[in-house]
């Protein structure tokens, strides 16, 4: 008898221009561009196992183990039922494939790093789905079309597709056709660049992006300033400091970015707080550090930048990396021992715990 599974996976993607806020919440159709770096080790990942079987008497998915319930019309039942229309679609094209698109799926998922904590769990998650779905239904969609899928799981997962440098182009229609991720670079074209992963607290979030961002688009005047006036610019100015391996110029809108997104958090009725005072005492060491090596008449050495929850992620030419460690690591003397933090992409712990 012939088994249908394949495996998957994808890794998580940390923005540098945020995400933040829906024009539609159905279809998860954004109201900015955003753009991110895909972190290419195996430090954080979701690994997804999708098996189709006739015997199966409906669509079931286990996450770390525990079953989540898959909603009628919900963001899982979404996905599975695109890639499996794209499948059909196949079959009805060639019909010597297996009629393997009737059949339900059963699907299981890990994630190696907290889930739901601020570290893009749905960003990996929600790609790992779709590319096991894809690798099972054995669809020729490439990463573009897929991310238009993943997109609908969660919209952070479309950009986790492709790997290096990635946008999110918004996309003006009302369908979502053209709001799908394109690759700005690839990883190869900038070596250079590292990120430092600093679990500050790695449990889950009390407010969830989803529900975070909603009550942004509904409460906050800020937000309007930033769609309009603030991102265009910089997905413009970052796309040419990328470009341009300006690592100066990418952190300083690295940096302003974040901080601009945690403003709109914080002018959000009510308010919220994703950032603690381990956050912001890890951005006073990154301001400082760069303080220094301005005043010495040297260029920005890092940026932080932290999505919603308290973790940092630092971004470094490699050369930096190093020292960036030591320094946490005396700052922050409950630094459990680093992982691998000079590999490309390495992740390593602050407190209390390290990333396995
Ligand atoms: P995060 O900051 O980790 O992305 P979110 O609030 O955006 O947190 O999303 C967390 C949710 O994403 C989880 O509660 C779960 O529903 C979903 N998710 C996380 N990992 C996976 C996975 N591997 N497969 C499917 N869904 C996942
Ligand atoms: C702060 O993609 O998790 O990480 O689309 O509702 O699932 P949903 O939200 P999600 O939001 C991510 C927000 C962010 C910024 C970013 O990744 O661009
Ligand atoms: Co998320």
């Amino acid at each position: 008898m012939t088994v249908y599974q394949a495996t998957a996976s994808a890794p998580v993607n940390i923005a540098c221009i945020k995400y933040w806020g829906k024009r539609d919440t159905k279809l998860i159709l954004p109201t900015n561009s955003s753009l991110s770096v895909t972190l290419d080790q195996d430090h954080l990942r979701s690994t997804t196992t999708s098996r189709a079987d006739p015997s199966f008497d409906k669509d079931r998915l286990w996450l770390n183990g525990v079953e989540e319930e898959i909603k009628d019309g919900g963001r899982l039942a979404t996905c599975i039922k695109e890639m499996r229309a794209l499948r059909k679609q196949l079959e009805e094209q060639d019909p010597s494939l297996p009629k393997i698109a009737a059949f339900p799926v059963h699907i299981a998922s890990h994630n190696n790093f907290p889930t739901a904590a601020g570290l893009a769990s749905s960003a990996s998650g929600f790609a790992a789905l779709v590319a096991s779905l894809s690798a099972l239904y054995q669809l020729p969609a490439d990463a573009s079309r897929l991310s238009l899928i993943a997109r609908q799981g969660s919209g952070s997962a479309c950009r986790s597709l492709f790997g290096g440098f990635v946008a999110w182009q918004m996309g003006e229609r009302a369908d979502g056709s053209d709001s799908y991720a394109v690759e700005v670079a690839p990883r190869e074209h900038w070596p250079d660049i590292h990120a430092l992963i600093c679990v500050v607290n790695d449990e889950k979030k009390g407010t969830s992006s989803t529900s975070g961002m909603q009550r942004t688009v509904e409460t906050s005047p800020l937000l309007q300033h930033r769609i309009q006036h603030v991102v265009p610019q910089r997905m413009a100015a970052i796309s040419e400091a990328i470009r341009a391996r300006d690592f100066d110029a990418f952190a300083r809108i690295t940096m302003a970015d974040s901080n601009q997104f945690h403003a709109v958090a914080l002018d959000t009725e009510p308010p919220i707080f994703y950032m603690n005072d381990v956050s912001r005492a890890i951005i006073a060491l990154i301001v400082e550090y760069n303080r220094v090596a301005v005043a010495n008449g040297g260029k920005l050495k890092a940026a932080y930048t932290y999505d919603a929850g308290p973790n940092a992620v630092i971004y470094a030419p490699k050369e930096n990396i190093k020292e960036i460690v030591e320094l946490i690591v005396k700052y922050f003397p409950q630094a459990e021992k680093f992982k691998d933090p000079f590999g490309l992409f390495g992740a390593a712990g602050v407190q209390p715990q390290v990333i396995p």
